[in-house]
Parts: structure tokens; sequence; C-alpha cells
């Protein structure tokens, strides 16, 4: 018995465009709006037309399924193309590893008493990542084999490395927004250290190097939508969230920091 439905490759590629064209509505969408929806510095009232939860819960809630979906599919997509379990599991691997620490470490870590999270939110962003699960694993369990040549490749060793700095650079600076808060302050301070340097959302820039590093190692077509899904929404809540800093802290904000890539943006 298929654990899915079994997709032929023109079907997946058309799913993958539309996936595309989604992501870049959304990002206008929020850029547009002004929105941060998973940040608690305005309120949301528009979005609590089904209630609100608990920060840290809604985190769990919202990345823990990208976990088992991303595995299954992945069985799933090895089933259904016959082969193999081969070097594309390394992938999936960091795949997992990443949403490992987001869903179940992460959350645990956040000094976030009090404040909530909109149910709606939780849920619109539980199906983004259940669909890229998806898509990530099925992609790589069907139509992506790679052999252990792949990893002397030079596209394998860059997009490895900026995975693993990126992720560096991403808990780093979250870490840093961790401690800005005594267990029980919920208010929001200003952040300087580490990448905070040189821009406002540093833990975004290093989750958007940490997915183009993914797209350059796996050199797939499913690696750059992921990665494009990651960057475009990121770019506008990082540009939000930048004029918020400034109009916030006024004067004493440093007028050099830009919003997300170093001197850049
Ligand atoms: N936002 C997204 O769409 C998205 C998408 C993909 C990945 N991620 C990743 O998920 C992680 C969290 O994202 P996020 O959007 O929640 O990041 P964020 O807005 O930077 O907030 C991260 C945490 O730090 C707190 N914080 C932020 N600025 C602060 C300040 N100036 N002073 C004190 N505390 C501050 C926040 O508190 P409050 O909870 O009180 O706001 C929150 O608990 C990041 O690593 C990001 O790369 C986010």
């Amino acid at each position: 018995m298929d654990l899915l439905p079994q997709l032929d490759r023109a079907s997946f590629d058309l799913i993958l465009l539309v996936w595309v064209l989604l992501c870049v509505i959304s990002a206008a969408a929020m850029h547009f709006a002004g929105m941060m929806p998973i940040s608690n510095r305005e309120q949301r009232s528009g979005l609590l037309i089904l209630g609100d939860i608990d920060k840290k819960t809604g985190w769990i809630i919202l990345e823990t399924p990208v976990l088992v979906t991303v595995v299954f599919c992945y069985l799933a997509g090895v089933q259904a193309s016959g082969s193999d379990i081969n070097g594309s599991v390394v992938f999936v691997a960091a795949f997992f590893v990443h949403y490992f620490h987001r869903a179940l470490i992460y959350p645990y870590r956040l000094k976030v008493k009090g404040k909530r999270m909109p149910v709606l939110i939780m849920l619109f962003a539980m199906s983004f990542y259940i669909i890229n699960g998806y898509i990530i694993g099925y992609y790589f369990g069907a139509f992506k084999a790679y052999d252990s040549s792949w990893l002397a490749d030079p596209r394998f060793g860059l997009g490895l490395a900026m995975f693993v700095i990126g992720m560096a650079i991403n808990i780093h600076s979250d870490n840093i927004l961790i401690n800005l808060r005594k267990p029980d302050e919920t208010e929001y301070k200003l952040p300087r250290g580490g990448f905070f340097r040189w821009v406002s959302c540093p833990n975004y820039f290093g989750e958007m190097l940490e997915w183009i590093g993914f797209a350059i190692m796996s050199w797939s077509i499913v690696g750059l939508v992921f990665a494009i899904w990651i960057a475009l929404p990121l770019m506008a809540q990082a540009l939000n969230a930048h004029r918020w800093y400034q109009k916030h802290f006024g004067d004493q904000y440093p007028p050099e920091r830009k919003a997300i890539i170093p001197f850049v943006l």
C-alpha cells in the first residue's frame, strides 16, 4: 500500500510554482500591512477571531508536526521511487535538526511570561510548515538521489558551511534577545553585541543564511523554493521590526544599523 498518493514530477513542479507565488503574495502583504505576526510588539486584535494561546505552547504546537511530516513524506517518496534510502537523507536530517531545536528546545528558553499568540497565526504557521515538510520530504525521497561523491563537491562544502554558520548566528542572536530580559520581564530593550552591531534582526539574517546554504548544499529546486519561503517573509518582517526599533528608541538607536543584511538592507 502506498504511504501517500504518488505524484509525477510535472505535478510536483506545478505545486512548487504555486507555492512560490503564494510566498511572494504573503511577503508583500506583510510588508505593506506592516505585519510582524509572531511578535508581541504590537496589538493584533484583528487576528484574534479564534482566540489566543500561551506563546511557548503555541510555538511547540506550530513547529512539532513538521518533524513527523518530513520523515513520513521522505519515506513515502522513497517508497514511490522504488529506490533505497540514499545520500538525500543528509538533507532531511539537516532540516530535522533545525526544526527539532526550533520546536522542542527554543520555546522552553523564551522569556515570554503572560504573552499570547493568536491561534489563527499558530494554525497558519503550522500549515505552512506541514506543506514545507511534505515538499522537502517527498522531493528528497522520490526525485533526488545523491551518492557519496556529492560530499566532495564544492557546492556541498560551501552550502554546508553557510548552513552551519547561519545556524550559529541565528542561535547566538536569539540568545542575546533572550538574555535581555530577567525571568519575569516582558518589555523590549535595545539589543547590542554580536551581529546586532550591524542589523536589527540578526536572528533572521542567520536563518536566511542557513536556508540559502541548504539550497546550495543540496543544489535542488526544493532547497531554492524553501530558501525563498524563508527569506522573503523574514525580510518583510525585519524591515517592519527595524522601523519599530527606530521609532521606539528614537535617537538612542544606532543610526548605522541596517534591518537584516549587514551594510545592505
Ligand atoms: N517570525 C517568523 O515568521 C519566523 C519564520 C521562520 C523562522 N523564524 C525564527 O524563529 C525565531 C523567533 O522568531 P521571532 O519572529 O519570534 O523573533 P523575534 O521577534 O526576534 O523574537 C524572538 C524572542 O525575543 C524576544 N525579543 C525580541 N526583541 C526583543 C527585545 N528588543 N528585547 C527583549 N526581548 C526581545 C521576543 O519577545 P516577544 O515574544 O515578547 O515578542 C521573542 O520572545 C528566530 O530564530 C527566527 O529566525 C521566525
